[in-house]
């Protein structure tokens, strides 16, 4: 699968897999553009979400985290899948758009959010698949209530886009700012469409996968005791001040996020790439139009790799480190998610403030189990927990 990932980018076509979300992301995606132009997206995109750049969002990540969670109070009862892409919602519209909170911040909040709500809806999903379905009958008809909502968002951003320009201040660090600020080699910058494209392709990839993660790792360490009990204490030996930094360099912590991934990666498959001339992957011919799907389950699961693939074992990642192909949560090679590395840091600042600050129990004890929502796989039952 290594070899998959690395077969140059002008003999796959991603294209056939991902027309689907034309309607939601728009045909200026990063998702659905190919060749040059993703190319040149991809190397505009990456550095914001790496590096010195994750650490200027240290801080906001942990701010948003307490705001959200600053009514819990002893006896509180919280459904984790509903609470984290509350704050996984906010620090992405933060950190990529660079609001702050506001009118319009809510309500491109409350709108995405129901958006994503309903199309991760298996019967609402069916829409994107099935072209003929697609037919505006009025705001009652699915499709058309879909392309209404999609026009309120629209407005939104591009009245966002339109004040930014205004204001024209060059101070800005969010990646909004940076996009509207970047040329292309004839100096062209993008267009209020091309804007709008990324930055809801950004959006909605970018907080119900971490969400959901988060819901998993809340679920995985309260069910397992011994996995709580050396995560406190590491996070203890970081006293009362808690550092970005020193918290996204704790190896158990980041063991038990990897693990977390491993065991329930969000993803059950990487983006399907299809063929366009013969290619040889790992001694196999594989013909024109055959589709390749590298499966992050079933790698996850490979009992020469992990032993005991079922069970859930940080320690694995602090005694070993395993290769692009044996570990891929988040895909790989030209068409890998520009989120990683974002979404890893933002996980584990995540898990700590909250982990810091409350004790919390399951509400039940019955083991929870994968359930599909849209592309993803989230914890049944919503993970409920209690405020102890
Ligand atoms: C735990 C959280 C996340 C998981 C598990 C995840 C997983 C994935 C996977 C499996 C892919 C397909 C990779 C492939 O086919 O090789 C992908 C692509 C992508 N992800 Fe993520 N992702 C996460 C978070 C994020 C975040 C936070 C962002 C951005 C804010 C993001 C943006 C993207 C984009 C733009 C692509 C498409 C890249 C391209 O086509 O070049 N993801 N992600």
């Amino acid at each position: 699968m290594a070899d998959c990932f690395a077969v140059p980018a002008k003999e796959l076509d991603f294209k056939k897999a991902t027309h689907v979300f034309q309607p939601l992301f728009g045909e200026n995606s990063i998702v659905l553009l190919e060749g040059r132009s993703h190319h040149l997206q991809r190397q505009l995109l990456m550095p914001t979400f790496h590096g010195d750049r994750l650490k200027a969002y240290g801080q906001l990540i942990c701010q948003i985290t307490q705001e959200v969670t600053r009514s819990w109070t002893a006896g509180s009862s919280i459904s984790m899948q509903q609470v984290m892409p509350d704050i996984t919602l906010q620090i992405i519209l933060q950190v990529v758009f660079g609001m702050s909170p506001g009118v319009r911040y809510q309500q491109l909040k409350e709108l995405l959010s129901s958006l994503l709500e309903d199309v991760t809806k298996p019967w609402y999903s069916s829409l994107f698949f099935f072209p003929p379905l697609q037919k505006d009958l009025g705001a009652w008809s699915p499709w058309g209530q879909f392309l209404r909502r999609r026009e309120e968002i629209d407005q939104l951003i591009y009245r966002e886009i339109y004040e930014r320009r205004l204001l024209n201040d060059g101070s800005r660090t969010d990646i909004l700012s940076l996009l509207m600020s970047a040329c292309d080699e004839d100096g062209q910058q993008m267009t209020d469409m091309e804007l709008r494209d990324q930055l809801v392709s950004l959006l909605l990839l970018g907080y119900e996968t971490t969400a959901a993660v988060l819901a998993w790792v809340f679920y995985l360490i309260h069910f397992h005791p011994e996995v709580k009990y050396r995560l406190m204490q590491e996070l203890d030996g970081l006293g009362t001040q808690l550092n970005p930094d020193d918290i996204s360099q704790l190896p158990y912590l980041t063991a038990v996020c990897q693990e977390t991934l491993r065991i329930h990666p969000i993803a059950l498959i990487c983006t399907p790439r299809m063929v366009k001339d013969t290619v040889e992957i790992a001694g196999d011919k594989f013909t024109s139009g055959t589709v390749l799907v590298p499966c992050i389950y079933l790698a996850h699961r490979r009992v020469e790799t992990y032993p005991e693939p079922e069970n859930f074992k940080p320690e694995r990642f602090i005694n070993q480190k395993f290769s692009s192909h044996e570990y891929l949560p988040f895909g790989g090679g030209y068409r890998g998610c520009i989120g990683a590395a974002f979404s890893m840091y933002e996980m584990k600042l995540v898990l700590a403030t909250i982990m810091s600050q409350f004790q919390l129990a399951l509400a039940d004890s019955h083991p929870v189990h994968p359930v599909r929502r849209g592309i993803t796989i989230v914890p049944s039952g919503g993970v409920r927990m209690v405020v102890s």
